[in-house]
């Protein structure tokens, strides 16, 4: 009798670590804070999720910007730390300070295409310097391993459209101790524009694939880009053969991606959408752990920028012709809002059936 083939949707293992699921929270600069993790994670479906880019000298420092962004907490386990730079020493550095502060994962981030960051030879600027890519990676590992703490490195396809770095410098930061690549199946010079390279994303599997076979080993490689429904993340896994998926802006407004992806992985169902009040109530939430771990300032800063996103799937109920019916007064009313409590009012409100009307609209951006 044929043995059925595997399940493509299994728990991923990073290294030493096992994951719940092979689903990956991404780093997003200023919004996957501890606050934003927490909510996720609440929903079900996160395997990982990970810090914002963190800057060594910053953690090292103890400056209070890089101690808030590292900010975590037991409950916002198993958590990757993502390191930015370009110096060897002080991401190994980093890296020590990452493994005593908790994190479970420590990250590379080689797919930045930001001036700021790429001008000082860190993010995917290390595609265009794979010699220094790989002396951090390698005394990254070196300093991680006596914790049995993994490193993972996360790119892009390469900077320019026509040279595929991922493909060879993947192998070599592996045999430098990765355990993990993330690939987000865009290029440098991309941008966000476009559309993911599930293509480009299978040739790194491939590639790692062969590398990985030959030294008798198997490291996951995990797609990136574009998966903002739980089919998109199916789709990522069959069509590049990755063994799990990292998902970011789609989980700015739909904090249950994980949940739901998950569940249509390995049950074929989708759980049934949250209810209006479900989901302000996670909104809520959001603001409670703002509160708790921040200020006010901060809570009334990323409630009045964050209302967009999740504002993408408040409203969708059909009114009597059939239409969505929007959330455009209950969007202006946070955004004027000048206390916690008069947005908490605006969302009761809102629950309570005002403050609806207007367009759905995709007007919400990270970048
Ligand atoms: C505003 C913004 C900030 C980001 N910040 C980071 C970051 O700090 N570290 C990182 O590795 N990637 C960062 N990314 C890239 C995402 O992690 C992810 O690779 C990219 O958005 C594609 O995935 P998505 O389509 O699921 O969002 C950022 C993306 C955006 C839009």
């Amino acid at each position: 009798m044929v043995s059925p083939a595997p399940s493509p949707f299994t728990p991923l293992s990073i290294g030493p670590v096992r994951l719940a699921t092979n689903l990956l929270l991404a780093p997003i600069a200023g919004y996957c804070d501890l606050a934003f993790r927490l909510i996720c994670r609440e929903q079900g479906g996160v395997g990982l999720a990970c810090t914002d880019l963190l800057s060594p000298q910053g953690l090292l420092r103890g400056t209070a910007t890089s101690l808030d962004l590292a900010r975590t907490s037991d409950e916002d386990k198993p958590v990757g730390m993502q390191l930015y730079g370009s110096d060897p020493a002080l991401m190994a550095e980093g890296a020590l300070w990452a493994v005593q502060h908790g994190a479970t994962v420590v990250d590379i981030n080689m797919g930045c295409p930001v001036d700021k960051v790429t001008k000082k030879d860190g993010g995917s600027r290390l595609l265009c310097i794979p010699d220094c890519a790989v002396q951090i990676a390698r005394a990254c590992a070196r300093v991680l391993e006596p914790f049995g703490v993994p490193l993972t490195c996360k790119m892009r396809l390469g900077w320019f459209d026509d040279q595929p770095v991922a493909l060879w410098l993947a192998p070599r930061l592996i045999d430098a101790g990765a355990k993990a690549i993330t690939v987000h199946g865009r290029t440098t010079v991309q941008k966000f524009s476009g559309v993911v390279n599930h293509d480009g994303i299978a040739r790194v599997v491939e590639a790692v694939g062969n590398h990985c076979k030959a030294a008798g080993h198997s490291i996951p490689v995990i797609g990136n880009g574009d998966v903002r429904e739980p089919q998109d993340a199916i789709e990522m896994i069959r069509k590049t053969g990755c063994a799990g998926v990292m998902i970011g802006r789609g989980a700015l407004s739909t904090p249950w991606l994980f949940r739901d992806a998950w569940s249509l992985m390995t049950t074929g169902a989708k759980p049934p959408e949250p209810t209006v009040a479900e989901k302000i109530a996670i909104i809520k939430r959001y603001m409670h752990y703002m509160l708790a771990f921040r200020d006010e300032h901060y809570c009334m800063y990323q409630s009045r920028r964050r209302i967009s996103w999740f504002g993408k799937r408040l409203g969708k109920e059909l009114d009597d012709r059939g239409r969505p019916v929007g959330c455009k007064p209950l969007k202006e009313a946070v955004r004027k809002a000048q206390t916690p409590a008069e947005v908490y009012d605006a969302l009761d409100r809102f629950v309570a059936g005002e403050l609806r009307g207007g367009e759905i609209d995709q007007e919400a951006t990270a970048y």
